[in-house]
């Protein structure tokens, strides 16, 4: 065996010549036991980020990052499955979709972030819940997975460690936006969480990191090509983020709106993405014949409550309130001023900037400016005028959940301005559901 030469591995890559598969797992194990160095790794993103990787080298890097840490294992009596989104505002599908999948005979491990750039962050809206532990042990988190059916919890030390060097080196030198070294970072997590099945929810639109549908496409393809081809069999929706999810956006706030749909009082875009990517995970992990059959299944649970049940039972075993859902009030923190929006213009909303939306609860501390910000879980928007919606001039466009006036004035002027308004157009005119790829793409 000839010896590892980190300068000669760097040369292939910036030389756009593919390099060994041992080669790149000797300089990715090298960076948990320090041999490769912070020069090398930074030499590295940046070479992958200007010339590219092959797909087979992105499936070797990826179960590399993957192997770094633990890998877990299962042996339950149903398939392990779980789904990822690319980020977007008002998007609390996780919190639904968990339970659900538990609900009909799966089992969810799900490992969540916090919010990234203008988008939420699933850990920030389950750290909304009081005693709600989201740094749960590896003990506890397998413990819920097994006997609940799914758990909800942070990234741990031990989940891909060379993930989190390499994303900060990424972070510090421009590179972070290269499409094989996002595919490699997202699936080495969630592959790490030893998955049946997996289904990635692509946001495309103005308040998706992809804005538009062949950079989300391209991102879509690489990510299901490189899970598939590292052995989770794994599909995609495309779905569309011209405008925030739920008709809420913030974390105390969409935990509310959460509670209301367990309750049956439901945001139809949300309700549908939801059911669609239920769907397509039982499909994958063989509790559905087919996407119809799926369906059935997740709006069965829905309606008989079992899928609510499981929620308040997660919540419960991880520490959060046994009553949370009888009393929601007496433990989501509510801002000390709750008012409307109000418009300054009449017509039919026509389009939104949403990105505006999501930096508007971050203006407020719903969302983090630093990296160490501690967030303000109680402040958001709700009641958010949907696309389509006709507005007359002093009609409210949502209710904001502010901790002082001047909040209020700033960023509801961002969520006023996020509008555009058309004298004829009567809805959105991108399908919720942009498109669906396949696991054998
Ligand atoms: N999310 C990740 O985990 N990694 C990336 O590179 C981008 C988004």
């Amino acid at each position: 065996m000839t010896t590892f030469l980190p300068q000669e591995f760097l040369a292939q890559i910036s030389g756009g010549i593919s390099p060994s598969a041992r080669d790149i797992q000797t300089f990715i194990k090298g960076i948990a036991t320090r041999d490769t160095s912070p020069a090398q790794i930074g030499a590295f993103v940046m070479a992958v980020y200007l010339k590219g990787l092959a797909k087979g080298d992105i499936v070797t890097l990826t179960k590399a990052v993957r192997d770094s840490g633990d890998v877990m294992q299962w042996n339950l009596d149903g398939p392990v499955l779980d789904k990822h989104s690319t980020g977007g505002v008002g998007d609390n599908v996780s919190l639904l979709l968990g339970p659900v999948i538990a609900a009909c005979g799966g089992y969810v491990p799900m490992i969540s972030g916090q919010g990234l750039g203008h988008t939420g962050g699933t850990l920030d809206k389950f750290s909304a819940i009081p005693g709600y532990n989201v740094n749960a042990d590896n003990a506890l988190f397998r413990s819920t997975v097994k006997d609940i059916g799914c758990a909800i919890i942070g990234q741990t030390g031990a989940l891909a460690p060379a993930d989190k060097v390499m994303y900060a080196i990424r972070s510090a030198t421009a590179s972070v936006s290269s499409l094989p070294l996002i595919t490699a970072s997202i699936l080495s997590k969630k592959l790490a969480e030893g998955l049946d099945g997996l289904v990635l929810d692509i946001k495309c639109g103005s308040g998706a990191f992809m804005d538009n549908f062949d950079d989300a496409k391209a991102l879509a393809k690489s990510l299901i090509e490189v899970a598939n081809g590292a052995g989770v069999k794994t599909s995609g929706l495309i779905t569309d983020m011209n405008e925030p999810l739920a008709s809420a956006a913030g974390n105390a706030v969409e935990v509310r709106n959460v509670i209301n749909h367990w309750r049956g009082v439901r945001d139809a875009r949300l309700h549908k993405i939801t059911v669609e990517l239920c769907a397509e995970m039982l499909v994958s992990g063989g509790l559905a014949s087919d996407v119809g059959a799926g369906r059935a299944k997740v709006e069965a649970v829905f309606d008989n409550g079992k899928a609510a049940e499981v929620f308040a039972r997660m919540v419960t075993a991880l520490g959060g309130p046994a009553d949370l859902m009888q009393n929601p009030d007496k433990y989501l923190e509510t801002a000390p001023i709750i008012t409307d929006i109000k418009a300054e213009k009449s017509g039919i909303i026509s389009a939104m900037n949403t990105r505006a939306v999501g930096n508007a609860v971050i203006v407020m501390g719903g969302g983090r400016k630093k990296p160490n910000d501690k967030i303000d879980t109680a402040v958001g928007f709700d009641h958010i005028a949907a696309i389509g919606t006709k507005i007359n001039k002093g009609d409210t466009l949502a209710r904001i959940h502010a901790r002082s006036e001047t909040q209020v004035r700033e960023a509801g002027k961002m969520l006023r301005d996020a509008y555009r308004y058309s004298d004829s157009v009567s809805s959105s005119d991108s399908p919720l559901i942009i498109e669906r790829i396949p696991a054998n793409t």
